[in-house]
């Protein structure tokens, strides 16, 4: 059974017109400083994904870090960082994505992921969904299967979700402004 994040929402703050005017901002902070809190996040995220054999985790740098090393703990797989361009030593793989205004890229270290190797992306929230694309572009390159696209915050009415149809989309939280 699929565990009630609904009562989450309690730890989670709201910030209005945070970082510009009209935005309001949902902080994580106050869901991840409580125990219990944090804990059943990631709890509910791993129930979702247990059993259906994932050997990476990836997470999106920067909030992704947060919740990916946790779930991959719990998952007994590897942790990969996808990281802001030029923060990775090794050979990597890039791909620029749109911001709302100007561009920004991520990459990943090419031997991060071996062909065939099951992942789940995880990141804070999903809003337009473009982070979340560029990541999924890259697992394709070194050509990952994907199992899931995991986000502890879903902001619905920016259906940043109707990029990812063909694939398993978990939210625990959900707002519709
Ligand atoms: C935020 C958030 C997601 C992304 C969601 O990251 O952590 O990664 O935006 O937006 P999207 O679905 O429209 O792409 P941000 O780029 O602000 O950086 P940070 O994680 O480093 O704080
Ligand atoms: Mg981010």
């Amino acid at each position: 059974l699929p565990i009630n994040c609904e009562p989450l929402k309690s730890l989670i703050r709201t910030v209005p017109d945070f970082p510009k005017p009209g935005i309001l901002f949902y902080d994580i902070t106050t869901l991840l400083k409580d125990k219990t809190g944090f804990a059943q996040l990631i709890d509910a995220m791993a129930a979702h994904y247990i059993g259906r054999e994932v050997d990476l985790v990836l997470g999106i740098e920067a909030r992704g870090f947060i919740f990916g090393p946790a779930l991959a703990y719990r998952l007994n797989a590897g942790f990969v960082p996808v990281r802001k361009p030029k923060k990775l030593p090794a050979k990597t793989a890039r791909v620029n994505y749109d911001l709302e205004y100007g561009t920004d890229a991520l990459e990943v270290h090419l031997d991060a992921i071996q062909p065939g190797q099951r992942v789940i992306i995880v990141d804070d929230l999903l809003a337009t969904g473009g982070t979340m694309q560029a990541t999924v572009q890259l697992v394709r390159q070194l050509g990952g299967e994907i199992v899931g696209l995991g986000f502890a915050i879903e902001l619905d009415f920016l259906k940043g979700r109707e990029k990812f149809q063909e694939y398993d989309v978990l939210s625990l939280l959900h707002y519709d402004e």
